[in-house]
């Protein structure tokens, strides 16, 4: 089987926003205690702080975490996590019917977001409060000081603001599951207001009002085309999310689940230009793909602590999915298509980072440790920032009930801000034949390759744990590149990512 194909350096989609590769943590399950903090770990920092899972949060080069929720911010009063720790309210958590404890507020995120050298994306509440909380939230966090909430929290301890850029507008609002769940005209008029008062406060902060939680729910795309009417000239992002599974055990349907994540996309992107000509605006508004990831090995496990049969427990394991060799696939899938749209998505958060289906886990007292999908994610964040390509790859393809024609391979092509390397992230899709790859390189003078790497051969079921990491890249070989043209043997159902040095 051969693909046949072009990328040419004239042909570009879009400048990426590294944010692009942002990621999520949530007072959900292990995701923070336990997962980030866990002050009797042996490499706890001096603020408790895991320092293992802070390396890998660094070797990741996370841009962006988005906090508090998820779920759990619709019913959160931030202020339970400022002040003494001994002061702090134990709270029963209604989105995950566990116990907040409140060890960890925003002053601690923010030491930890600081340590990982990555930046916070804040969510406010607007499902049990609205917009007093959001003011209030905002002032404290980024107002310099002569004011209650600003010197509130010079009081405790963080002298300087931190002077946060992006702020999400609720969570899924759209979501019968939701504390406060409104309409979409309810939600509109809310999060209009909200903007207002938090732009009366700063012009230059950045906004994500709620788009869809999901592409199946019965109130998409007429949620966001409201949403849209009343917040348009207000906000700078509207969010989506999406989760993938494999409840079916349907290799070749699962893969190629990312053609809905495109229809999605292309969905919101024309809501969005309607709206632009229908306000005669001059702004434009693009997507935070705010949640994203596969979602369901977990679902089962986590039907007891959901229903309250356990009661309210602290930091119980939720949804800790452990992933698989196909879902290295898969994310490899999603990535390319956030690579190949990053002209419209411009904020992407790989939901979630530690414990909660998430690429890093964590053994309480004992070592954090990889995820399978971790791959994908890592080689993404660190290789794929710069511009993203066009690519015309005629490729053999397959159907399913929801897309006519997928190609076997999925491939997205970036040029590095940083070293100017062209690197191609590839996924072959097929379940038993290798694929010869030729590709002509336009306009990119003389190339070599510089790095291969490969994650293949592996039981689509394999998995990683804390003492295997069965899963993992190894480089690749057998790259030809002359003449203009990139010639590659790509391997059934794989991974691989190839980068070209000058
Ligand atoms: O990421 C897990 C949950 O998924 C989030 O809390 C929620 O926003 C979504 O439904």
């Amino acid at each position: 089987m051969r693909a046949v194909g072009t990328v040419h350096r004239d042909y570009k989609i879009s400048s990426i926003d590294p944010r692009l590769y942002g990621s999520f943590v949530e007072h959900l399950g292990r995701a923070v205690y336990t997962g980030i903090y866990e002050p009797e770990h042996p490499t706890a920092d001096a603020n408790g702080m895991r320092q293992d899972v802070i390396d890998l949060v660094r070797e990741l080069d996370v841009p962006v975490v988005r906090y508090p929720g998820g779920n759990f911010v619709s019913a959160y009063n931030w202020e339970d996590g400022i002040g003494p720790k001994e002061d702090r309210p134990v709270r029963l958590d209604l989105a995950w019917h566990t116990s907040e404890s409140n060890q960890v507020g925003i002053h601690e995120f923010a030491d930890w977001a600081k340590a990982a050298n990555t930046e916070m994306m804040l969510a406010v509440n607007l499902g049990s409060r609205g917009l007093d909380e959001a003011r209030a939230f905002l002032e404290y966090v980024n107002h310099p000081g002569g004011s209650y909430w600003s010197d509130l929290r010079r009081k405790n301890g963080r002298e300087e603001p931190w002077n946060v850029k992006l702020w999400c507008l609720g969570n899924e609002m759209d979501g019968p599951w939701q504390i406060g769940q409104k309409t979409a005209e309810e939600y509109g008029r809310v999060a209009f207001e909200t903007a207002k008062a938090m732009r009366a406060f700063d012009k230059s902060i950045e906004l994500v009002v709620c788009g869809s939680s999901s592409p199946k729910m019965p109130t998409y795309p007429a949620w966001e085309a409201t949403v849209l009417d009343y917040t348009y000239d207000s906000v700078d992002y509207i969010s989506l999310h999406m989760y993938f599974e494999n409840h079916a055990g349907d290799t070749a349907a699962y893969l190629a689940q990312n053609a809905r994540l495109d229809d999605y996309i292309e969905t919101i992107a024309s809501v969005i230009r309607v709206t632009k000509a229908k306000k005669r605006s001059k702004k434009d508004v693009y997507i935070s793909f705010d949640e994203w990831n596969v979602w369901y090995h977990s679902n089962e496990a986590d039907r007891k602590v959901l229903e309250g049969r356990d009661g309210w427990p602290h930091a119980p394991e939720l949804l800790e999915d452990i992933y698989n060799f196909e879902d290295v696939l898969q994310v490899g899938c999603i990535l390319n298509t956030f690579i190949r749209r990053a002209d419209v998505v411009k904020v992407g958060c790989l939901a979630q980072l530690v414990n909660v289906i998430a690429p890093i886990m964590t053994v309480p007292g004992g070592p954090a440790w990889r995820q399978t999908t971790y791959y994908p994610y890592l080689f993404a964040s660190r290789y794929g920032r710069g511009t993203s390509y066009q690519l015309s790859i005629d490729c053999p393809s397959y159907k399913t009930d929801f897309a006519e024609a997928v190609p076997y391979l999925d491939v997205s092509a970036v040029e590095s801000d940083t070293d100017g390397a062209l690197t191609l992230f590839i996924v072959n899709r097929h379940e038993t034949d290798a694929i010869t790859l030729d590709v002509a390189l336009e306009g990119f003078g003389d190339r070599k390759v510089i790095m291969d790497k490969l994650i293949a051969g592996h039981a689509l079921k394999a998995v990683n744990g804390p003492d295997k990491q069965t899963v993992e890249p190894v480089d690749g070989s057998g790259v030809s590149v002359g003449e203009g043209r990139l010639k590659a043997e790509i391997a059934p159902l794989s991974y691989r990512m190839i980068r070209l040095g000058q």
